[in-house]
C-alpha cells in the first residue's frame, strides 16, 4: 500500500460529480444562446424561456450553472435557481426548493399548501424587484403523472394571477430517447428557445478528458494508452460522466495496488463499475409501472407479449391500453426489443426481450 500521504491525485476534487470545471470548451454556441436568453434580466425584463436538451453527460447542467454564475456577477436583478427534479419530483417539492434557495429558510414539509408557499415566493420576488430564473434540471423525472405540466404551468402563468411577477424557466431534458411532451396548455405559454447539446465527437472527448487528467493527477501518472482507453469507453455512450468516473476509479485502483501509474488494466477494471452509471441513470427516470415492466422483461428473457401482459396486469392492475403505451415507449427508448416474429404455427407473435444485459438491468432496479 502507498503511505497515507502518498497519492496519484494532485487535485482529486476535479473528478467529483459536482465540480464545476473551469475548462469548458466545445460548447460555445450553446453558452452564447444561454447568455443571450438571460440577458434581458439585466434590464429588468423577463428572460426568454429555454429548452435545453441532449443525451446524458453532454454538459447541459454544467453549461447552465456556468452561465448562471456569470450573470450573477453582473446583476442583482435576478435570482437564478437550479432545481434537481430527480430529487424534487413534485410541484410542491419544486416550489419548496425554490423558496428555500430564495429566502434561505427551509419550509416545513407538511402543513403548508403549494399555494401558500408559491405566494410567499412571489411576494419575495415582487418586494425585492427580482426576476426569477428557474432551471428545472432533469425535468424528465417530472414527466410522470403530469407533474411537469403542473410545475411549468404554475411558474409560467404566475404573472397572470400576480401582475408584475417575472419568472422564466430553463427546462433541461436529458434525452434518453424516451418520448415526452407537454400538455397543450403548457405549450401555449412555453415557446422556448431550443438549445441542443449533441454528443461530443471523439476528438472533443479526448480534449476534455486530457485536460481533466492534467488537473487531477500528478505528471506521468496516466499513460497515453490508459488515456486512449478511457476515451474509447466514453465514446461508446458519449456520456462524459463515465469518463470522469473512470478516471477517479482507475486512479484508486492503481493506488490500491501501490502503483505510481495507471495501467490499461486499471481502466478496464474501473469500467466494470462505471458502465452501469449510464444505464442506471436511464432506468431511474422511469415511472414505477415502467420499472415493473422492465423488471419482468429482464427476469424472463424473450417473453411472449401475452404472457408478459398477464404478469404485468397481476402486479399493477393496469389494462391493455396502458400496457401497450408503456411497451411502445420503452421500445422507442431502446430499453426493450418488442418485435414481431414469424415463429410459431399460429401466425405472428410478438416477443419482448431486454436490449441490455438482464443482470445489469436488475442491478439498476435494486
Ligand atoms: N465541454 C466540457 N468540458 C469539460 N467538462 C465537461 C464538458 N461537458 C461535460 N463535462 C463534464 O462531464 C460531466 C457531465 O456533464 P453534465 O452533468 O453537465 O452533463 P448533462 O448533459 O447535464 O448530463 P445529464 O443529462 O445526464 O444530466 C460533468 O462532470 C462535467 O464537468
Ligand atoms: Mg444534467
Amino acid at each position: 500500500m502507498l503511505l497515507w500521504d502518498e497519492t496519484l491525485f494532485s487535485n482529486g476534487e476535479v473528478l467529483e460529480f459536482d465540480y464545476l470545471p473551469e475548462y469548458f470548451e466545445h460548447r460555445d454556441s450553446q453558452m452564447q444562446a444561454l447568455r443571450f436568453s438571460l440577458k434581458p434580466v439585466l434590464r429588468g425584463m423577463r428572460p426568454v424561456n429555454c429548452l435545453v436538451k441532449g443525451p446524458p453527460g453532454t454538459g447541459k447542467t454544467t453549461a447552465v450553472m456556468k452561465v448562471f454564475n456569470e450573470v450573477k456577477d453582473y446583476t442583482d436583478n435576478g435570482a437564478f435557481i437550479k432545481v434537481n427534479c430527480q430529487m424534487d419530483s413534485s410541484r410542491f417539492a419544486v416550489i419548496s426548493r425554490i423558496y428555500e434557495k430564495l429566502v434561505h429558510i427551509t419550509p416545513p414539509s407538511s402543513g403548508v399548501s403549494f399555494r401558500r408557499l408559491f405566494e410567499k415566493v412571489i411576494k419575495h420576488l415582487v418586494d425585492s424587484n427580482k426576476t426569477l430564473v428557474v432551471a428545472l434540471d432533469d425535468i424528465n423525472y417530472l414527466f410522470h403523472e403530469g407533474h411537469a405540466d403542473e410545475v411549468m404551468y404554475s411558474l409560467l402563468r404566475a404573472h397572470e394571477q400576480y401582475p408584475g411577477t417575472r419568472i422564466s424557466v430553463i427546462a433541461i431534458i436529458s434525452d434518453v430517447g424516451i418520448p415526452y411532451s407537454f400538455d397543450p396548455r403548457v405549450g401555449s405559454v412555453f415557446l422556448p428557445e431550443e438549445i441542443d447539446f449533441p454528443r461530443y465527437e471523439i476528438t472533443e472527448i479526448a480534449d476534455i478528458i486530457n485536460n481533466r487528467v492534467q488537473h487531477a493527477f500528478f505528471r506521468d501518472v496516466v499513460s497515453d494508452e490508459a488515456l486512449d482507453r478511457v476515451v474509447s469507453y466514453v465514446d461508446r455512450t458519449g456520456d462524459l460522466r463515465i469518463g470522469i468516473d473512470l478516471l477517479k476509479r482507475s486512479g484508486l485502483n492503481a493506488e490500491r495496488r501501490a502503483s505510481r501509474t495507471i495501467s490499461v488494466e486499471d481502466v478496464d477494471k474501473a469500467y466494470e463499475a462505471s458502465r452501469l452509471l449510464h444505464l442506471c441513470r436511464n432506468i431511474r427516470s422511469l415511472s414505477d409501472n415502467e420499472k415493473t415492466l422492465l423488471g419482468l422483461v429482464a427476469k424472463d428473457n424473450n417473453l411472449q407479449i401475452g404472457e408478459l401482459y398477464k404478469s404485468f396486469h397481476e402486479i399493477t392492475g393496469l389494462g391493455y391500453t396502458r400496457f401497450y403505451e408503456i411497451i411502445d415507449k420503452m421500445h422507442a427508448s431502446r430499453l426493450i426489443d418488442a418485435d414481431f416474429s414469424g415463429k410459431g404455427m399460429r401466425g405472428r407473435t410478438r416477443y419482448v426481450a431486454p436490449v441490455y444485459d438482464p443482470k445489469d438491468i436488475l442491478k439498476c432496479l435494486e
